[in-house]
């Protein structure tokens, strides 16, 4: 049985529902709880039990490392090394956010499952006032991945999280729908330099705004060497994001091409049984027929894209669709835009196609 408790946005410490969460976690039981970017699965990151239970109850690779979540900077002098002076400025800048900072472990700091047996360990301080206060109130480091069964799009409501993972875990903090909607941004502090290993929340430009004029911020697919998108096996990936049916993406300049693209793909694809949908945005639903057209946001507004676009993949499951397109949000990967392209193209697993000709 998994226990539903509904809080007040405001995270009052006092609030019963906090106090027997924080209970629950410390005894070692598995509760999710929103933070400021997705829904978390929450565990005693030093309880090896309780850590592996996130495991099974994901279905994840336990090759993934976790991230480590604390509500206050003092915790961190038990689980890492003294941070060099790059990574006190990014906590300085974006702690509590959606920021997690991937910095050298104290052996013995936290379950070895945690870090998947490396010596480093991804740290992040949320700012969700909910997640601060049940972080304070539980006291210990709380390991949380989304919480989604693995493969599905992170939860973004408590509704997603009971769908995944309802009779498997304790209970679900209920916090309401979560602001940014897609995870943090997670670095690494090299040398002076800083990583970005997936981008999220906190952009690359704000990264580089916070740090002295000359830090190097490495961001693009070359690197993010990424555990998620480091291949198991040759040829092989971890599933992400996805949704049940295939889903392409169409790309192009042109988003007059790009819709004519999308519909003359759809209407073969109808042709052939399929069960077709769109994802799109508000602007341009009305332009598209298919069984399901499901907008995730403001076109204008990339902010209101990432907050809605794993709700809307989950939308397609519930509808049943069985043929995907996408329009190609975030594909210049500007700003958030990095963040939206990164997720979409892992849900991509039919890959992306070019949109035709503007002219044809
Ligand atoms: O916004 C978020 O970060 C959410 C909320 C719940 O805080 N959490 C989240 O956790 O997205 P998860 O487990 O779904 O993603 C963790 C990411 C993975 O890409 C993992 O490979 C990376 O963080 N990571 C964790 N520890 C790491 C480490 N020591 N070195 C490199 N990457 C690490
Ligand atoms: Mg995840």
């Amino acid at each position: 049985m998994t226990q539903y408790w509904t809080v007040g946005s405001s995270g009052d410490p006092e609030q019963p529902a906090i106090r027997e969460a924080a209970a629950s976690l410390r005894r070692g039981e598995l509760v999710a709880f929103p933070t400021e970017t997705v829904y978390g699965l929450g565990a005693d990151a030093r309880n090896t039990a309780a850590v592996a239970a996130i495991f099974a109850a994901k279905g994840r690779p336990t090759d993934n490392p976790l991230i480590v979540h604390i509500a206050d900077r003092s915790q961190l002098d038990e689980l890492v090394e003294r941070p060099d002076e790059t990574a006190e400025r990014l906590m300085e800048a974006f702690w509590p956010g959606p920021l997690t900072i991937v910095l050298p472990a104290l052996p013995g700091a936290v379950s070895p499952l945690v870090t998947a047996g490396h010596a480093t360990v991804g740290v992040r301080m949320p700012a969700h006032p909910v997640a601060l206060s049940l972080l304070a109130a539980v006291g210990c480091p709380v390991a949380a991945p989304s919480a989604n069964r693995s493969g599905r799009p992170s939860p973004t409501q408590a509704a997603h999280v009971r769908a995944d993972l309802d009779g498997a875990i304790a209970g679900i903090v209920d916090g309401g729908a979560t602001g940014v909607g897609l995870e943090s941004t997670v670095v690494a502090v090299e040398s002076g330099a800083v990583r970005i290993l997936r981008p999220g929340g906190v952009t690359a430009e704000r990264l580089r705004a916070a740090l002295p004029a000359g830090t190097a911020v490495l961001a693009g697919e070359e690197a993010a060497a990424d555990a998620e998108a480091a291949p198991r096996a040759p040829g092989m990936k971890y599933r992400h994001y996805a949704p049940r049916g295939s889903l392409a993406i169409v790309r192009g300049d042109d988003a007059e091409a790009v819709i004519r693209t999308i519909q003359r793909r759809i209407d073969q694809a109808a042709l052939q049984g399929e069960r077709t949908g769109v994802l799109t945005c508000d602007e341009h639903a009305h332009r598209y027929r298919a069984d399901v057209v499901e907008a995730c946001g403001r076109l204008a507004e990339p902010d209101s894209i990432a907050r809605g676009l794993f709700a809307a993949l989950r939308r397609f499951d519930d509808e049943g669709a069985t043929f995907l397109l996408a329009e190609p949000f975030g594909q210049g990967e500007q700003g958030i835009g990095a963040a939206v392209w990164n997720r979409l193209r892992k849900a991509a697993e039919g890959g992306i196609v070019p949109a035709d000709f503007a002219g044809s």
